[in-house]
């Protein structure tokens, strides 16, 4: 019993999560109704119920679906606040946001609505909720370079309102290299860069988010423990992985909690995290991830209080604060 309370109670840095996983189905009708947007499902309930994943594919379909509800800059705002609440209720004191405006402007909302709209929420949360709170915009993987230029030129206006840019969507068949130089360009303006590698991907996707995009963490990287000798570089250079627990059960990456590897990838000595991903749709958000993962596993109390050192040490805070926390 005491675990749990250590692991809601212990203040945390929350680095993996997309802020458009965080609209609860009750918060997609709610703005589907004021936006008079339509959507295939009749009720909460019947959207709930099609949150039967079998691989990333089966959830992304799904997760851009819900996306299309959001119009307004009322709306980033409104979901975004949201999920800031909820990441104060877990001690959740820094969290880096990731949003996709591809998935919004293809539906010809604006830049500017996007990104102004998660910017204020994210500005207001520090003074309202005491959680410092920063954006990472990220392309689309399964979209071209070209489009992931395109989006960065109509972001750059923006660029004081974001710290970083990653790399999400669709892995297989999309491999890091395909945005060389969008990395290049981005590491050139000064971003903090991410990308998702070896989530269903092979441990070769993290070897070229290292060593072709040069990211400074890597999202998931679960797949890394294939690999032993990539295992030891993630280990030497601390590059940290920012693991997902929770998304990688609903989306079967392994087949129950208890066979997950963040304990090897703790023991190997590894920058690991635990994140929520997308937590409206993966049944958690960051408390939940903690103990539903400690109960199945069996991580300790030691383990419990390196996770929460690892992801300040592997945030974008500044060095002084970072030595405030780790
Ligand atoms: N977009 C939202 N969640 C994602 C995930 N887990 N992997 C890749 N892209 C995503
Ligand atoms: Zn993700």
């Amino acid at each position: 019993e005491r675990l749990p309370e250590l692991l809601r109670a212990m203040p945390k840095a929350e680095l993996h999560m997309h802020i458009e996983g965080s609209l609860e189905p009750e918060l997609i009708f709610a703005l589907a109704q004021r936006n008079g947007v339509a959507i295939p499902y009749a009720s909460v309930e019947e959207l709930r119920r099609a949150y039967a994943f079998t691989n990333l594919q089966s959830f992304l379909d799904i997760y851009y679906a819900g996306a299309s509800v959001l119009l307004k800059e009322q709306d980033f705002y409104d979901m975004a606040w949201a999920y800031l609440e909820r990441a104060a209720a877990d001690n959740v004191v820094r969290t880096e946001m990731f949003f996709d405006p591809q998935t919004h402007t293809a539906r010809g909302v604006p830049m500017e609505t996007v990104v102004n709209g998660l910017h204020r929420a994210c500005a207001d949360a520090q003074p309202k909720l005491g959680v410092s709170a920063a954006l990472i915009l990220c392309f689309l993987r399964h979209l071209s370079e070209e489009e992931a230029f395109e989006t960065l030129e109509q972001a750059l206006p923006f660029r004081d309102k974001f710290i970083g840019v990653g790399l999400d969507s669709s892995e297989v068949g999309h491999p890091p290299e395909k945005f060389a130089r969008v990395f290049a360009r981005c590491r050139e303006l000064g971003f903090h860069l991410v990308a998702h590698a070896g989530e269903e991907g092979p441990p070769a996707y993290v070897w070229s988010a290292l060593d072709v995009l040069k990211v400074e963490r890597v999202d998931h990287g679960v797949q890394s423990a294939k690999d032993p000798a990539l295992m030891k570089r993630l280990a030497q250079d601390r590059i940290p992985l920012t693991v997902c627990p929770l998304s990688n059960l609903k989306l079967c990456v392994f087949p129950d909690l208890a066979q997950h590897n963040l304990g090897a990838l703790l023991d190997a000595g590894l920058v690991a995290t635990v994140n929520s991903d997308d937590p409206a749709y993966f049944g958690g958000y960051m408390n939940q991830n903690f103990t539903q993962t400690f109960a199945a596993t069996g991580l300790d109390v030691q383990q419990a209080w390196q996770l929460a050192a690892n992801s300040f040490e592997g945030s974008f805070i500044d060095a002084a604060a970072k030595r405030a926390y780790v």
